[in-house]
């Protein structure tokens, strides 16, 4: 009979270990055991939870998921059904639901609101007493998923309401991922050679899918809201457009744009009027929603037994073109991940021409079924990254030929290999020159060190020249075999020095973002920084160290330990000390920075300097910086011509500084 301490510590044991397999499982999509031996890890769990009552914990797997259901959530009932819209893509459709709304409302001209159709998953939230109870998605429209426990890790959707509350009420709306956290967490899983979300949607779908609420907090969610299900205790709305501005006073997000029309035309005006600047919101549109303003009018015209007769959604073409494809280049990642790119003959789409499209990786090339030379059909997923939707095989002439990925780095010639269980295929070869080049690029980019002039040409010759073979060597170039590079001259080799040498007071967390851990972007290198202070403090910390920081996972901590543990990035590291660059965070232990400690900053309007610059000196005195103004912000910074936020801090009472006031407390 073992003791009661190996028991515990056997317990504690598997709980980590399965969660630990949990994570690589469902989060990083890279399992590195069998379901079996998952299994047998859990039931040897079970076993032993059961055998010893006295250690049983509401954290562990065991009570988080069930056996084979590990995915499933509960299932909570709607209180009123989360119905959907009628679809068209047919103007005079559109004019015919017009006409046909004015006839059941009586004749008239009614009022219609036109607003944003919001391509993300819909969403009930409930409320009870001004309080967050519950979230569910629509499921079949009467029983949902619940999952509250990753909607309240949703920053801008409130716990609790603003302003007094006594009652229930459901309110519906959609969680969308923004198309820049979009973009950015895609380039993440890129580096770390995992699968790449399809677009926004579906990457908002998998986060609220999550059973670990700490992977949807760092999803970079967001919600907009646009009506109600079944309340009690509220008094009725009489309009739409009274809907839309209570729930914004009571601090949940509403979409930034709506129309009214109160006639067929003006309808179809807002319609062409919103399709235009579709592709300049924050999520993705597919379309609009026309709907009737009056609620005495809505409760006129009824339902369907599926959708409401007094709204309809105008669904906007996805913009398509078709081009040939003339080639498949593969390009070398700043990791060693060979890419297969779709080299397109131009073509416009929408909004900008396209010419190459990122084919993912092998597998995706041959799910297509893509070959080169076909005609093929572009789109921009999540409306900013062209993709190969189709291949339009009829048009094939049998002159096209099939994909293979190399099996020799295009760029340094030498054997590369796929992991088990891996899509990414990768050269491991240190010095391949491609992957210096991106990582010079990378090391030197705007948002790590921000070398002015050290484009993309130039590092070419730079590793052409032999003069670098990592990025510490930047700092030990000299004049002369700079200037004599093609194109420089003497005065613009001087420039680049200058720029290179001033980028050694750039702050730890930019250089530890420019040094390129996989996996590390500039959030996580930032929570780096702030955290253990200073580069030795850091390269000293254990995983489980690093892995204490709420927001860095296990794969991430492991992959920062492994880069330090590495020989060569070591010696990285030590010659960029040597040559002076900034291995501490500067202590701002001055009474200004005092002022921002614990505050929620919103920066809005135009300013003298970037606003993400000024976010860094907001967020190094330790203030936080936020997209929406609720009541949880501390200050509101307004420029020129500040609109919405500046409005809703006003109204909130939030304290609002203009530049010069802001200026002042940084001293
Ligand atoms: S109103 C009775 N307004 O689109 C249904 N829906 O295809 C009332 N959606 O189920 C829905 N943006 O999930 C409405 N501004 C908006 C919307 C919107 C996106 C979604 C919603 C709806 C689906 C219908």
């Amino acid at each position: 009979m073992p003791s009661s301490g190996n028991v515990q510590h056997q317990i504690e044991q598997l709980r980590s270990e399965l969660n630990r397999h949990n994570r690589l499982y469902y989060t990083e999509a890279a399992p590195v055991i069998s379901d079996r031996e998952y299994d047998a890890l859990y039931r040897q769990l079970d076993q032993l939870e059961r055998e010893h009552p006295e250690f049983a914990s509401p954290d562990s797997p065991t009570q988080r998921v069930g056996g084979e259901a590990i995915s499933a959530f509960q299932q909570l009932p709607h209180r009123l059904p989360m119905l959907s819209l009628d679809n068209t893509y047919s103007e005079a459709e559109v004019r015919e639901f017009y006409a046909r709304v004015a006839r059941l409302a009586g004749g008239g001209l009614p009022e219609m609101v036109v607003e944003p159709k919001v391509d993300g998953v819909a969403i009930s939230l409930v409320y009870e007493n001004g309080k967050l109870i519950a979230a569910v998605t629509r499921g079949d429209g009467n029983v949902g998923d619940d999952v509250t426990h990753n909607v309240r890790t949703i920053r801008s959707i409130p716990v609790k309401l603003d302003g007094s509350h006594s009652g229930l009420m459901e309110i519906r709306g959609e969680i969308f991922m923004p198309k820049k956290a979009f973009l950015a967490m895609n380039e993440k899983r890129r580096e770390l050679g995992e699968a790449e979300f399809a677009n926004p949607r579906n990457s908002a779908a998998g986060s609220l899918k999550q059973l670990d609420p700490g992977i949807t907090a760092k999803r970079n969610l967001g919600g907009v809201f646009y009506g109600l299900g079944y309340s009690e205790g509220y008094p009725d709305f009489s309009t739409h457009v009274e809907v839309l501005d209570t729930l914004a006073e009571w601090g949940l997000p509403t979409n930034p744009r709506r129309w009214l029309a109160d006639s067929t035309d003006a309808l179809w005006a807002a319609i062409e009027e919103l399709g235009a600047v579709r592709h300049d919101f924050q999520f993705d549109i597919d379309g609009a929603v026309l709907k009737l303003n009056a609620m005495a009018q809505r409760r006129q015209l009824g339902f369907t037994s599926k959708s409401p007769r007094w709204a309809m959604a105008y669904k906007y073409e996805a913009e398509q073109a078709e081009t040939l494809l003339r080639e498949i280049s593969v390009q070398v990642g700043r990791t060693g991940v060979l890419t297969p790119v779709a080299e397109l003959e131009p073509v416009f789409v929408a909004g900008s021409t396209v010419s190459r499209a990122t084919l993912h990786n092998e597998d995706e090339v041959r799910r297509k079924d893509i070959r080169i030379g076909d005609r093929v059909l572009v789109e921009k997923a999540g409306d900013v990254i062209p993709a190969v939707v189709a291949v339009l095989t009829e048009k094939r002439t049998g002159a096209e030929r099939v994909f293979e990925m190399p099996t020799a780095c295009p760029s340094c010639g030498s054997e590369v290999f796929r992991e088990e269980d891996q899509v990414a295929v990768r050269c491991l070869n240190a010095a391949c020159p491609a992957q210096l080049q991106r990582r010079i690029e990378h090391f030197a980019a705007r948002k790590a060190m921000d070398i002015d002039g050290l484009g993309e040409a130039i590092v070419e010759q730079l590793i052409k020249a032999d003069l670098v073979h990592t990025v510490a060597d930047l700092y030990t170039l000299k004049i002369d075999k700079v200037a004599a590079l093609e194109r420089m001259a003497e005065k613009s080799a001087g420039n680049l020095i200058a720029s290179i040498s001033a980028s050694r007071t750039r702050p730890l967390q930019r250089l530890l973002f420019g040094i390129g851990i996989h996996g590390v972007g500039e959030s996580a290198a930032r929570e780096l920084a702030a955290h253990f202070k200073s580069m030795d403090q850091l390269m000293a910390a254990s995983e489980e160290e690093i892995a204490e920081i709420h927001t860095i996972g296990p794969v991430m901590a492991a992959s920062i330990r492994q880069y330090f543990d590495g020989e060569s990035n070591r010696a990285i590291i030590e010659a960029l000390r040597t040559h002076g660059l900034q291995f501490d965070v500067e202590q701002s232990t001055d009474a200004n920075s005092a002022a921002f400690a614990d505050t929620t900053w919103v920066i809005t309007g135009s300013l003298s300097q970037p606003r993400e610059e000024i976010a860094e000196l907001i967020r190094a005195r330790g203030g936080r910086v936020a997209g929406s103004v609720s009541a949880k912000t501390t200050y509101v910074l307004a420029g020129e011509e500040a609109g919405s936020k500046l409005a809703k801090a006003e109204k909130l009472g939030v304290k609002v500084l203009d530049e010069t006031e802001f200026r002042g407390m940084l001293g």
